[in-house]
């Protein structure tokens, strides 16, 4: 397995040598048929794909879009043009909003077009929820990764016809309908201690994350994970200078996207998260040619996956030692003083003040030392 150029990519969780071959594989397809990108980009004002990689590699493959003889523009802005950035009325620089941008050229209401999408209300959904415009292996441009029944083009299997223009599942909300086949999701939903918030408070949020069809992502989510998180978390890191490295990269570095048994869905208690990586490990992750497996197989890292790690040498217990030789990182509460973390000093997520992430959004660390040894 070659890991080549990894190191930026997001910290992926369990799966990632799948998510590698693909990249790899498709950066194979990009080296191999650059001709027809290059002919192309020729004649275009501006080269996209110089800086688009990706989406060459997608225009490469097996199922072509006739739209994309015409050119990136055919439905992107020029974003690196200041005007016609403001002119976009769609999400990625779009020139239009889904599926009007679709609809120049497809005609949406056409009987046989509907019959092709089963009788379902398509013509107002998000063409690419289901369709790469870019190219595909599969037919009709179907984004990659499809789900399973989605792929077997059963849609009966959670669709009734539409009412109304809009759709009707099988089910009464989104859960049931999901957990209908994936009864072991529900089982480790109910058994943790903690669910996310989002889960427990909304039958439909499988959707908000995952899309049933096919998004050309694992696990079929919506956007990469820091994105599809900060959606609704943006606070963690807004206007913040700092921001910890792993939370840039993926949230899921540290929490389960469902639920987990300890506090705030991580993957295990405080100073054991901190330590995953800030302890013993961190020199096999730094060096090691090999993945590194953390918190009991919960997160794989791929080879390398930073190039430096602070590594705290604390007492073999893991109690005392940082920041100073004999200086506690783990105490219980007692006598009206608070428990003792990482957390008790340092932000998880981003801080002004210094890369070090105090909890006082300082530079200087003694405003931190007076919190708990007085003035
Ligand atoms: C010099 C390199 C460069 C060139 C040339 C370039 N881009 Fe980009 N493009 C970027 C970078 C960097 C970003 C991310 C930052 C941003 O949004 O401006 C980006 C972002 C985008 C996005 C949004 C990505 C997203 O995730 O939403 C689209 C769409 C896009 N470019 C299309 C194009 C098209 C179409 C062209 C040709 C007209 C083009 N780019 C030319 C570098 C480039
Ligand atoms: C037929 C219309 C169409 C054409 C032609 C097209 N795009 Fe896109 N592009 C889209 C749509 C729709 C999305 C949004 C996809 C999504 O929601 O995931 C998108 C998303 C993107 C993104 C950001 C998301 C991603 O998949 O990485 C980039 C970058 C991008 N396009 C670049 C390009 C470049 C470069 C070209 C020309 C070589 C091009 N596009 C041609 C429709 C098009
Ligand atoms: C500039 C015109 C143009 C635009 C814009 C456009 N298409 Fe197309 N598309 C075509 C043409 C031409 C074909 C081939 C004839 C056909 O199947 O209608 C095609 C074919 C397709 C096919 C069938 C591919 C196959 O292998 O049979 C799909 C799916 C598709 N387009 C989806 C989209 C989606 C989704 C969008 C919006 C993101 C879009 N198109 C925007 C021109 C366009
Ligand atoms: C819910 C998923 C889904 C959405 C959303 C969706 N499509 Fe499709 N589309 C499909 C499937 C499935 C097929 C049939 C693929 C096959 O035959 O294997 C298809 C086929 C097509 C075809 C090829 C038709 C043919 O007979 O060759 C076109 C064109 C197309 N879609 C355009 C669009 C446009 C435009 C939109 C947005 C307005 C859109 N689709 C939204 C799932 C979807
Ligand atoms: C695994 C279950 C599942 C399968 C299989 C499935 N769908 Fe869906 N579909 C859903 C769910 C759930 C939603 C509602 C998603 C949401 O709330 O965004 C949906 C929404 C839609 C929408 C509306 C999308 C929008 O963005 O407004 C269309 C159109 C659609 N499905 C068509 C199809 C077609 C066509 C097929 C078969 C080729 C299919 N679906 C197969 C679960 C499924
Ligand atoms: C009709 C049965 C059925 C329904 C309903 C269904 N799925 Fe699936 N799903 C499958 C099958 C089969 C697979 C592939 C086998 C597997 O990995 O479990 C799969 C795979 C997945 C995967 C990828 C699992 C992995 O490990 O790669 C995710 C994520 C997923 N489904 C989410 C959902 C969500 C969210 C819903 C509700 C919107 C849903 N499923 C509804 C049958 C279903
Ligand atoms: C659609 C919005 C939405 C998305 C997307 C979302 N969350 Fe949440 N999340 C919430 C809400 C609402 C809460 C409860 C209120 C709060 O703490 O902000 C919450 C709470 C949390 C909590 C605190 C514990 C709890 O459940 O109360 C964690 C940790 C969390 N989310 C992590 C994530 C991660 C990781 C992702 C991405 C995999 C994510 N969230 C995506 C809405 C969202
Ligand atoms: C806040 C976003 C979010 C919500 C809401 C969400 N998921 Fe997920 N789900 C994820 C992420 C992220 C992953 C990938 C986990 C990883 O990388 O380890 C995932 C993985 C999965 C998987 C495959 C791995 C596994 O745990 O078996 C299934 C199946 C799945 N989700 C089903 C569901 C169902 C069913 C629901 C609704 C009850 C749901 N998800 C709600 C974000 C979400
Ligand atoms: C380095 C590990 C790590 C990463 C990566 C990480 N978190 Fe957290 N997160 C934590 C810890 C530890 C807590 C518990 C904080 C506490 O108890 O005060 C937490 C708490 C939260 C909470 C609860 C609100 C709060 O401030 O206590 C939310 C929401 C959250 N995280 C979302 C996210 C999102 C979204 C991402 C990705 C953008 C992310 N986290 C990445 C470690 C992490
Ligand atoms: C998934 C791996 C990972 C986990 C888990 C993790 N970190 Fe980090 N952390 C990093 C990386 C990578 C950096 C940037 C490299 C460096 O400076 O060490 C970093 C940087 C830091 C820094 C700044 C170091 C400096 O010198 O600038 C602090 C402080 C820190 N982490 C504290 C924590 C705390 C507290 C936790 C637990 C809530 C935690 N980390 C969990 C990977 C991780
Ligand atoms: C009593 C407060 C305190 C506690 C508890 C604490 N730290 Fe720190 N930490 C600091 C201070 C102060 C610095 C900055 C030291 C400097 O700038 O020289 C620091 C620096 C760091 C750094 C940057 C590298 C270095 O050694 O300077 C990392 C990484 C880090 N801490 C991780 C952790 C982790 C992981 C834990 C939990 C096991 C933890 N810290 C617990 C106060 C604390
Ligand atoms: C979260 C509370 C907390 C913070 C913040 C904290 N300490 Fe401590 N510190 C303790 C506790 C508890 C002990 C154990 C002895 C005791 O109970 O006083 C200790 C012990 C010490 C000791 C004696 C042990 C040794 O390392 O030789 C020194 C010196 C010390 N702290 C300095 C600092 C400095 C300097 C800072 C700021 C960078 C700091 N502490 C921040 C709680 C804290």
């Amino acid at each position: 397995m070659t890991w080549l150029g990894y190191r930026k990519l997001p910290v992926p969780a369990l799966g990632c040598t799948i998510l590698a071959a693909i990249c790899f594989l498709s950066s194979v397809c990009a080296a191999q048929q650059p001709a027809a990108a290059e002919a192309k980009t020729e004649q275009k004002p501006v080269d996209c794909i110089k800086c688009h990689g990706p989406i060459a590699a997608a225009a490469a493959r097996k199922v072509k879009h006739p739209a994309m003889e015409g050119g990136c523009d055919s439905c992107h802005v020029n974003h690196r043009d200041q005007k016609a950035r403001a002119e976009a009325k769609g999400d990625h620089y779009l020139t239009d909003k889904q599926p009007a941008v679709c609809g120049g050229c497809h005609d949406v209401a056409e009987k046989k077009l509907l019959d092709t999408h089963k009788g379902q209300p398509f013509a107002t959904a998000e063409c690419s929820g289901c369709h790469n415009p870019h190219g595909s292996d599969q037919p009709k441009l179907i984004a990659e990764m499809a789900h399973s029944p989605f792929d077997a083009r059963a849609c009966d299997s959670c669709h009734k016809p539409p009412k109304d223009g809009k759709v009707v599942l099988n089910e009464s909300s989104t859960s049931k309908l999901c957990f209908g086949c994936h009864a072991d999701v529900e089982e480790r939903l109910k058994k943790a201690k903690f669910q996310h918030t989002l889960l427990k408070s909304d039958d439909n949020s499988c959707a908000d994350c995952h899309d049933p069809h096919a998004s050309g992502r694992k696990f079929g989510l919506r956007k990469p994970v820091a994105e599809l998180c900060s959606a609704c978390h943006s606070d963690l890191t807004d206007g913040k200078k700092f921001v910890h490295k792993p939370v840039t990269e993926s949230c899921t570095a540290c929490h389960n996207a469902h639920a987990s048994d300890f506090e705030k869905n991580t993957h295990a208690a405080v100073n054991d998260l901190c330590l995953g990586c800030h302890g013993p490990s961190a020199l096999k992750i730094v060096q090691g040619p090999e993945p590194v497996s953390l918190f009991g197989g919960k997160v794989a890292l791929p080879a390398k996956a930073y190039e430096d790690l602070s590594w705290l040498q604390l007492s073999n217990d893991g109690k005392l030692g940082h920041p100073y030789p004999q200086h506690p990182v783990s105490a219980p509460a007692s006598e009206g003083k608070a428990e003792i973390t990482c957390l008790s000093c340092h932000k998880p997520h981003a801080a002004n003040g210094s890369a070090k992430m105090l909890v006082t959004e300082t530079a200087r660390a003694d405003k931190l030392c007076i919190r708990c040894h007085g003035k």
